[in-house]
């Protein structure tokens, strides 16, 4: 096996770390700029956290190219609010572009051609292409440090949510409907054709 100690390149500890925790969910993040604009932008270290209180978490790490804070951080700390948009397959391309490094205040909507519409309880915008929108309300941050590499946890609480009718049957979402798209290591994506069940055993049945 090969084995490291995760004291050198945060390069490499990276290449890992996305090659071996994946499928990953990825959260397309919406804010408002500083002018009232809107920012965009994909975050693949993204779950969800607590039921009631709805609690939702991602990640974002300082900027490799300019050891800085990302321009999402920085608009929630300044607003305490911020949608996460669920992406699905037919708009991966789009929001790929929202990915660049555009200069702060450019508008990634625009850049990438999505369509920014107004939230009912907060002022950051949702992103229409999406078929499930969670509006949340900022609620806590940790951060592991200020250098290139280094990660923080913001996490949000869901304060409304909006979801397709077209992907609902019997009030649940169904996954072949949604067509969610994962992240992987380098440039990989995943999509999710191959669904399958298995029933979870309760202990009751374990016991029999
Ligand atoms: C699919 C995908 C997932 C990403 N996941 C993350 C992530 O979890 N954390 C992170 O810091 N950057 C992630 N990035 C990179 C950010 O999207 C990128 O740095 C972006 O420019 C940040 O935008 P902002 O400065 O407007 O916040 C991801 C990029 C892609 C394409």
């Amino acid at each position: 096996m090969k084995s490291f100690d995760t004291d050198g390149a945060f390069t490499d500890n990276y290449k890992f770390l996305i090659g071996s925790i994946l499928p990953r969910p990825i959260a397309v993040v919406s804010t408002l700029n500083e002018d009232g604009t809107n920012n965009l932008a994909p975050f693949s270290f993204f779950t969800a956290v607590s039921a009631k209180p709805m609690i939702i978490a991602f990640s974002p790490m300082i900027k490799s190219s300019t050891g800085t804070m990302k321009d999402t951080p920085r608009n929630i700390f300044r607003e305490k609010e911020f949608v996460i948009n669920i992406l699905s397959e037919s708009i991966v391309e789009k929001v790929n572009k929202t990915s660049m490094e555009l200069p702060y205040g450019d508008d990634e909507f625009l850049f990438a051609g999505l369509t920014p519409i107004a939230s009912e309880k907060i002022k950051a915008r949702r992103m229409k292409e999406s078929l499930i929108h969670f509006e949340c309300i900022y609620r806590d941050h940790l951060s592991y440090g200020d250098q290139p590499g280094c990660g923080s946890i913001i996490t949000g609480e869901v304060v409304k949510v909006h979801i397709a009718e077209e992907i609902l049957e019997d009030g649940k979402i169904v996954t072949q409907k949604l067509r969610p798209i994962g992240r992987g290591v380098g440039n990989d994506y995943f999509r999710c054709t191959d669904v399958f069940e298995l029933a979870r055993l309760m202990k009751a049945q374990i016991q029999k």
